[in-house]
């Protein structure tokens, strides 16, 4: 895939991006964040994670965008699989216990200088290798083969002709497939020992396979854009690698609770619940393996939406009979937000206020010796990727600054190795409640990035009023779980209106819906017109202080999903 196909163009003179986290905020990114802009180091904690012991599917990253949706695909057929850059040393692979290499694609060409190539271990150990687009021109340069630039770069929809039906790489699957092209260079001339499986109309070696069990795919099966894609990738796992497939949400929480059990002792473990998925699946995980020695920590900012506290206090200790400290600190926060009007120093100040209440909270607590953390795979691999001064500076995002040095706890990040779908799964077999477990990204700064201007107890509560009524009518149209975030942005421009008889002068309400897989990128929600007319009708009826409401109809890029 070639890098230039789906960047938007990038005018070298504007302002940089401010980068912000993603999804529900965990203490720690308030944390860094504060340190962060204090422009101090983190206090430097030990990981306390490990990678699960089993068989597993080693993808090695040349920097393709889809390259960790491989790692995802793969799980999803049982198989543990994780991702790493392709300069990795064997001594960090040896203990994941590989059963096959899959060789990702990559913006490069093999034949520029300095190109990255597999490193020699994936063909030392004699076990199966799956090159994917410019890992399959890897391959075939490394052994021997010849790679050209295509006449056109081929990129889109092709259909393949299978050629070789008694592939176990290709078992079961339909005649002539849809798949999806996106190359510039081909292969001109297999290695020796290689035959063609498939071709399409313009790759006349769209899939090759060797006798000793390497093969290339000049397509990306792992995109939803190739149906059969997964299927192909299911085959390699388990025909090729010969995997078992025991990479399941029981076999991990058991693990899971063992080793938290192990590592903790009679240890004490903190925890900054927000309501978010991720934080509240720790939480309960940890709380599975043991019990309360696990004090939650809620910091109530009054930023939340409505209902929404009161329903994740009770969740915890009613449904999942957790110990929580409840922080009502909204009067503390609202006094620091007065007058400010700067989305990051909005951000600033509530990151930095969280830091001071949750401090003088786990200091009420005695001696803590771990802090429990909901970072995911995904912010894994972004901390790892080099080079990039976005990833340097999330990387600090997993540390944890800020904290007082004498309290030097480790981290448990028990959800350090999965996906955000598995995540939903685990929280789900551990019996969470729906409601919580599929849960929208909620942002940590909450509703203050969702007032334009500054943001007041007045505002707050009209905007509650209306975002309210947004979820209300999305989950009555059964769309809260389609769309990835839903709500309503309360702007600083007031418009003149016409109620009965009276003139009125009332705040712009915006309604943002967007579809997204991982708000990198996000398109705004095709919603039913009547739908929108339901809840525009309402919000002006039903909301003193808003008499106009819009629909946001921009995608991200070029807009953000949040208005702030
Ligand atoms: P944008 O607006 O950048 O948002 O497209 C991408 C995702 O990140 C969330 N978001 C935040 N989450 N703290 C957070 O924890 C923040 O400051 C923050 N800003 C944006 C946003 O809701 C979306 O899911």
């Amino acid at each position: 895939m070639t890098e230039e196909q789906s960047q938007p163009k990038i005018n070298p003179e504007a302002e940089p991006v401010r980068v912000k986290t993603t999804g529900d905020i965990e203490v720690s990114t308030y944390l860094e964040i504060a340190k962060e802009m204090a422009g101090e180091k983190p206090v430097v904690t030990k990981e306390a994670a490990a990678p699960p012991e089993r068989e597993s599917i080693v993808v090695i990253d040349f920097g393709s965008q889809y390259s960790l949706l491989i790692a995802r695909r793969i799980r999803e057929s049982h198989v543990y699989c994780e991702m790493v850059s392709y300069d990795t040393p064997w001594e960090k692979i040896a203990p994941l216990n590989p059963k096959g290499f899959v060789l990702s694609g990559g913006p490069a060409s093999v034949y520029q200088p300095n190109a990255p190539l597999a490193p020699a271990w994936v063909y030392e150990k004699h076990l199966p290798v799956l090159g994917i687009c410019y890992g399959m021109q890897a391959v075939t340069k490394q052994l021997g083969g010849k790679v050209a630039p295509g006449e056109r770069q081929e990129y889109g929809h092709a259909v393949l002709h299978i050629s070789d039906r008694e592939s176990p790489l290709l078992a079961g699957l339909d005649d002539a497939p849809t798949v999806w092209m996106s190359h510039g260079d081909r292969i001109e001339e297999m290695p020796a020992g290689f035959k063609a499986l498939a071709y399409t109309e313009n790759s006349p070696v769209a899939i090759m396979g060797s006798w000793d069990n390497i093969y290339g795919i000049q397509f990306h099966p792992e995109v939803a854009h190739t149906p059969q894609g997964k299927a192909i990738l299911k085959n390699f796992v388990y025909n090729i690698c010969g995997c078992q497939g025991n990479w399941t949400v029981g076999n991990f929480i058991n693990e899971s609770i063992a080793r938290t059990g192990k590592l903790v002792g009679d240890g004490k473990v903190i925890n900054a619940l927000s309501g978010g998925v991720d934080s509240a699946v720790v939480a309960t995980l940890i709380h599975r393996a043991i019990g309360d020695q696990l004090v939650c920590i809620y910091v109530d900012h009054g930023l939340h939406r409505r209902e929404e506290v009161e329903r994740t206090t009770k969740v915890f200790k009613e449904n999942l009979g957790m110990q929580i400290i409840y922080v009502d600190a909204a009067e503390r926060f609202l006094t620091r937000l007065k007058g400010v009007i700067d989305p990051e120093v909005k951000r600033k100040i509530i990151g930095e206020e969280f830091i001071e209440v949750f401090e003088e909270e786990a200091n009420k607590i005695g001696k803590v010796d771990f802090l429990a953390q909901g970072t995911l795979y995904p912010d894994v691999i972004e901390s790892a990727a080099s080079g990039s001064t976005a990833s340097a500076k999330i990387k600090t995002h997993h540390n944890v600054g800020g904290l007082p040095a004498e309290m030097r706890l480790q981290l448990i990040e028990p959800l350090r190795y999965l996906f955000k779908d598995e995540v939903r799964q685990v929280g789900l077999e551990l019996g969470m409640p729906e409601e919580m477990v599929w849960r929208q990204p909620f942002p940590g700064p909450g509703l203050a990035i969702r007032i334009i201007g500054e943001v007041t107890k007045e505002k707050l509560e009209i905007l509650r009023s209306a975002d309210f009524i947004v979820m209300n009518e999305i989950k009555k149209a059964n769309l809260y779980r389609q769309l990835w975030q839903t709500f309503a942005v309360l702007t600083d421009v007031k418009s003149v209106g016409v109620m009965g008889d009276y003139r009125t002068y009332g705040y712009l309400c915006a309604l943002r819906a967007v579809t997204s897989e991982d708000a990198m990128t996000a398109d705004w929600a095709r919603l039913p017109y009547d739908l929108l007319a339901r809840i525009s009708n309402r919000v002006v009826n039903e909301v003193p202080g808003i008499n106009r409401v819009v629909y946001d109809i921009t995608s991200k890029p070029p807009s953000t999903i949040e208005w702030e």
